[in-house]
């Protein structure tokens, strides 16, 4: 007979791989042959005195081999479960449902990380803000007809309180809270007392760029842009600065790029000017610099306020805002292939 020492190593070192194996540890070490019967069949003729010690190592051994052959067969299974799986190749797929971003999303981070790439950092602030920082501050005089309450979402019980018209606002966190060399970018939504149409709404989204250090010129603010321009529509885009007029900047333009569907030839998008209007742009106004506590003798920049559904629009040639609003999975699914 065997001794219980060499019987625990024969199970310990029983290696199982497959499902005879498993049948030959059975039969081995628990079926009514193996040795571990025979013990049992031993206890009657050990000495009475000595029994209960070695029905009791009998039983251990026993237990020891049912676990392992538990163990085993357990592992075994398991393996053959995920054999099976991989190999049925023609059972069908679990159809799995991948959303898109929203376009406005896609936009947002386009525009952020083109400018990122050189060296813009992002900045976001309240939509509720306050008198300051959306018109006083940016220079608006007392009667200019954005603080009307026929334009901006005002609080009755609180008139200093409003919803932001622009991302504008940002430009005074930004220069209140740093010190210049500044390259912020600031996307975020904005909202105006507005009739909702097919090309406006009462809430949209913005983003504003603002470039404040040392001798900073327009000649800097117009190479920025046609970068921007030329990486958003491609490198033939061509832009055009046309004078025009914003309380927060002196020069201040609107920028046009050429038209990217005709290529400035005339058609329906470009209403057969050959140019797109995509952003408002200008040398920060002094006054704006000193209200946010920048000397305005030593630092100049400029900024620019670009408005994401137009250049979404523009981009993937809707010819409706409200689309972007309503949430209508089959307008939105149409953006999977633009979703990173
Ligand atoms: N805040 C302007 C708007 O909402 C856009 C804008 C124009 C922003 C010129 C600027 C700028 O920073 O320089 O229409």
């Amino acid at each position: 007979m065997k001794s219980f020492e060499e019987l625990r190593k024969e199970i310990e070192s029983f290696q199982i791989e497959n499902a005879e194996a498993l049948e030959a540890f059975r039969l081995q070490f628990l079926s009514k042959k193996s040795d571990i019967q025979s013990m049992f069949n031993e206890i009657r003729n050990i000495p009475a005195e000595e029994r209960k010690q070695f029905g009791q190592l009998v039983n251990e051994i026993k237990n020891f081999a049912n676990k392992r052959f538990e163990e085993f067969k357990a592992s075994y299974d398991q393996q053959a479960e995920v054999k099976t799986a991989v190999a049925d190749i023609t059972r069908p797929d679990t159809q799995v449902s991948v959303g898109a971003m929203h376009p406005i999303s896609i936009m947002m981070d386009q525009v952020r990380r083109i400018f990122e790439d050189i060296g813009f950092t992002t900045v976001t602030g309240p939509d509720i803000e306050d008198d300051w920082h959306v018109f006083t501050a940016l220079n608006f005089p007392e009667e200019h007809p954005a603080r009307d309450m026929q334009d901006t979402f005002f609080i009755e019980l609180h008139p200093d309180i409003l919803l932001r018209t622009h991302t504008s606002s940002l430009q005074v966190r930004t220069m209140e809270a740093q010190k210049p060399p500044i390259r912020v970018i600031c996307p975020g939504r904005v909202f105006r007392n507005e009739a909702i149409t097919s090309r406006a709404h009462c809430i949209f989204h913005q983003v504003e760029g603002l470039y404040i250090a040392e001798n900073v010129s327009f000649a800097d603010m117009k190479q920025t842009l046609l970068y921007f321009a030329q990486r958003m529509f491609g490198p033939d885009v061509r832009i055009r600065l046309r004078p025009s007029y914003f309380p927060f900047t002196e020069p201040s333009a609107e920028m046009d790029i050429s038209c990217y569907i005709c290529g400035g030839e005339g058609c329906n998008l470009c209403k057969h000017t050959g140019w797109v209007e995509i952003l408002g742009c200008g040398m920060v106004d002094p006054n704006v610099l000193e209200n946010c506590g920048i000397d305005s003798k030593k630092y100049s920049g400029f900024a620019f306020g670009l408005g994401i559904e137009r250049m979404t629009m523009l981009k993937y040639k809707t010819n409706d805002i409200r689309l972007y609003f309503e949430n209508d999975v089959r307008f939105l699914e149409q953006f999977k292939a633009a979703t990173k």
